[in-house]
């Protein structure tokens, strides 16, 4: 499969995130050396399923239950180390030791107590001005970038410091400013904890991967959340905090741009939106309500119902541009499986395209979809003018059909 996608290799969220990145990245990792996650936080929400048992990942790579491979977690990323420690833990109990070949950035953020408490005194403050908040998970994924863009974040590189004078200080500006109290001992136990655990992990990731590289390993690139979630390209401002493009994602792990060699964009058969924010193709409350039953569409993360509708060429061709995807995976087409018509949003207007009324869930190869699957897909490439690469037919990990 490295043949077909190269050595350096990433997997792109096209839509407002959710699109199945998680299940894709699960089963392209078995063909590559090295997992990186590139940026974000515990916002995401990766689910793969594996002999019917689902896991998620918030802030470990999708592809760990691949045995010896390393994973790192980048530059871009903000941690939340209790999750992160709760994560290791739930894969120590599933069988697999990750820490042996777990590579942290020391240029990571770490994202405290304090950051998940301003999420929520900003979104009141929004909700208060303008009625509504952007509908954020609560992860304190805003503040945790707020402070490094103004230069105030605590790093990774700084795990093993004294950080009680700093935290102190922290603390007594949040109470000037916003009359929260910060209990700054739990943060303490928290550093102390991952202190413990994490020791031997934190490094030069740029280095390391520069030297898997140099090394001929192959490298896979986890994206989190979507490029319509953009924080400059996207819905601003019910954007998230961190450059969700494959552009970010070259940033946040030190890769330059021409190490890459294939960009696999992400997107559902349809679409769906978790929080607040302009969602032009969202399908009527009876279109959406059964397309949410039918998908499971909940967030992996927060659990809120997730607003549904239909694929939108236009927000498609953008997102090719901004990314220079190279091929799709075409997530849970046998969710549409019962339809009638599939309305598509083109730039004027809506086209409604043939439903196929009958069950693709489980099929492997793109010779036994029904007739107007076919059509449904290949329309996507023609109009994307980019191959669809796979295409999703389930949760599971073998309910894929590659198609080339
Ligand atoms: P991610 O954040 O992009 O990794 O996606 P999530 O895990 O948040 O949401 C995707 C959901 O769809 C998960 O519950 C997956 O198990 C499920 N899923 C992924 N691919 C397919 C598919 O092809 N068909 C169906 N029915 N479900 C899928
Ligand atoms: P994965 O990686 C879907 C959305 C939130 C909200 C906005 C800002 O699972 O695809 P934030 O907490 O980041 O400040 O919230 O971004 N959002 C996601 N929606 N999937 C995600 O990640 C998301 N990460 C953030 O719902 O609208
Ligand atoms: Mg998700």
């Amino acid at each position: 499969m490295t043949s077909s996608f190269g050595n350096v290799c990433a997997i792109i969220g096209a839509q407002w995130g959710d699109e199945g990145k998680g299940k894709v990245v699960d089963i392209v990792a078995e063909h590559y050396d090295v997992i990186a996650r590139a940026c974000g936080g515990a916002n995401a929400g990766h689910t793969i399923v594996i002999d019917s048992v689902q896991h998620i990942f918030h802030l470990l790579p999708s592809g760990c239950f691949h045995e010896g491979k390393p994973i790192i977690l980048g530059a871009g990323m903000v941690l939340h180390l209790p999750t992160l420690l709760e994560e290791i833990e739930e894969m120590k109990k599933a069988g697999f030791d990750v820490l042996p070949r777990l590579h942290i950035s020391s240029e990571a953020h770490i994202l405290f107590e304090y950051h998940k408490k301003l999420d929520g005194v900003f979104e009141e403050a929004r909700a208060k001005k303008k009625g509504k908040g952007i509908g954020t998970t609560m992860r304190g994924i805003g503040p945790a970038y707020q402070d490094k863009a103004a230069r105030t974040g605590i790093r990774m590189e700084s795990l093993d410091a004294d950080l009680t004078s700093e935290l102190k200080e922290r603390a007594e500006s949040i109470k000037e400013q916003f009359g929260l109290d910060i209990d700054i001992n739990v943060e303490l136990k928290n550093l102390e904890d991952a202190r413990n655990v994490l020791k031997g992990c934190v490094t030069d990731t740029v280095s390391l991967i520069h030297e898997y590289l140099e090394g001929g390993k192959s490298i896979l690139i986890e994206g989190a959340q979507g490029v319509l979630l953009d924080l400059d390209h996207g819905s601003y401002p019910y954007v998230t905090s961190s450059s969700t493009t494959i552009s970010g994602a070259l940033q946040a792990l030190g890769l330059p741009p021409k190490s890459l060699e294939s960009c696999i964009g992400i997107a559902k058969a349809y679409c769906t939106r978790v929080g607040e924010g302009e969602f032009p193709a969202e399908a009527s409350e009876a279109d959406g309500n059964r397309i949410r039953e039918r998908g499971v569409e909940y967030g992996a993360t927060t659990g809120r119902p997730r607003r549904c509708g239909w694929l939108s060429v236009p927000d498609l061709l953008k997102v090719v541009r901004l990314n220079g995807y190279t091929h799709w995976n075409i997530t849970k087409l046998d969710v549409l499986d019962e339809e009638d018509q599939i309305p598509v949003m083109m730039s004027d207007g809506y086209q409604n395209l043939p439903g196929w009324k009958a069950s693709t869930r489980g099929l492997t190869s793109f010779d036994e979809l029904p007739e107007n699957a076919k059509k449904y897909i290949q329309f996507i490439e023609e109009q994307t003018g980019v191959p669809v690469a796979f295409i999703g037919t389930g949760p599971g990990r073998e309910e894929m059909i590659v198609k080339s």
